[in-house]
């Protein structure tokens, strides 16, 4: 199994030798490994057993370093750069030519993005290569939020997993692009779109899409527990499945149900910082537990509650 701990320095050594090693974000934890080195790359999309045509993001511990990868960076995203990094914010731009095609599927463009974690940045910074990162999931898997989640799914294939603890935010970064002149959000994640707007005006969000999607977050299915799981009233669908006698399990909001065996609340307080920051471990809670069957309820359809529910939405999809 992989060693969990907070050596930076035998992090750096694995991932100078072409090995791949958990690291912690504020997002998610990621399956770290050199996003210049091909065949590290290609360790990464073996490890996680993810289809090729599913680009990476490539991660640097700061935006003067995320020039050295990039043709271009228009003006409009700079600004976002400035204004949310290290954060939850993941930029599509231009590559250059020394980002192996592996890492961006062949793309012409290179999500790029800088963490905000102070190990993972230590470690960005005693590396001269940037680090190529999905989440630390098999894919299609829910994204694991500490590094115990990492080791239960993945340990018996890394050396190590740098330990930062349980992650702040929770969600996976929001992806931004250029699409001519429109700002186009590719994936709702951990920044509030409210928050880009601020910055920037208006925003196109485009984040759904079946076959060939330009984000494979997109796809349909994604951030699945293996169970079912049922969106819907959760008082209607608990009374039905008491009738049936099945054994359920429930995700609310903020709200108790009393009686209900494996019962997960994200937020008592019904605050949506600390529902994202639940989310992903509570489903593996329940996808681990007797419940056959786990029955969930939508957000408010506000701030970072647009993201939560897009990640329930999927975790439906059969
Ligand atoms: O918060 C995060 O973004 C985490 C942490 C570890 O940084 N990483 C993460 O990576 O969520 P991953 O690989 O699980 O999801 C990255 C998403 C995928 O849906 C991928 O298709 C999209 O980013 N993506 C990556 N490169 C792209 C590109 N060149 N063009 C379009 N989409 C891209
Ligand atoms: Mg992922």
């Amino acid at each position: 199994m992989a060693e969990i701990g907070k050596d930076i320095a035998q992090a750096q050594y694995f991932l100078e030798n072409g090995q791949l090693v958990g690291i912690p974000t504020e997002t998610v934890y990621g399956l770290a490994g050199n996003a210049i080195n091909p065949e590290s790359v290609a360790l990464i999309f073996e490890t996680k057993n993810r289809p090729s045509f599913d680009p990476l993001i490539l991660h640097t511990s700061s935006l003067k370093r995320v020039e050295d990868f990039v043709l271009d960076f228009p003006e409009r995203l700079k600004k976002l750069a400035d204004s949310f990094w290290p954060g939850p914010l993941t930029l599509l731009l231009p590559r250059k030519p020394i980002v192996p095609d592996l890492v961006t599927s062949g793309l012409e463009r290179v999500a790029v993005r800088v963490p905000k974690h102070p190990q993972t940045l230590a470690l960005l910074d005693s590396l001269d290569f940037p680090l190529a990162a999905p989440s630390a999931n098999p894919f299609g898997y829910i994204s694991p939020t500490t590094p115990a989640h990492v080791e239960a799914q993945l340990g018996d294939k890394i050396p190590y997993i740098l330990d930062g603890g349980a992650c702040e935010v929770g969600l996976e970064s929001t992806i931004v692009g250029l699409e001519g002149d429109d700002v186009v959000i590719y994936r709702l994640g951990g920044l509030d779109i409210s928050e880009i707007e601020k910055q920037i005006g208006p925003i196109k969000v485009k984040d759904h899409s079946s076959s060939n999607p330009s984000a494979p977050g997109q796809l349909e299915s994604h951030y699945a527990p293996r169970k079912p799981f049922v969106l819907g009233d959760l008082e209607k669908l608990i009374s039905e499945k008491k009738e049936e006698r099945a054994l359920f399990g429930v995700l609310s909001f903020s709200k108790h149900f009393p009686g209900v065996e494996n019962q997960f609340i994200l937020s008592e307080k019904a605050n949506l910082q600390e529902a994202a920051k639940n989310l992903f471990a509570v489903m593996r809670s329940l996808d681990q537990s007797n419940a056959e069957i786990i029955l969930a309820e939508l957000m408010p359809e506000t701030g970072l509650g647009r993201a939560i529910n897009d990640r329930l939405r999927r975790a439906a999809v059969k």
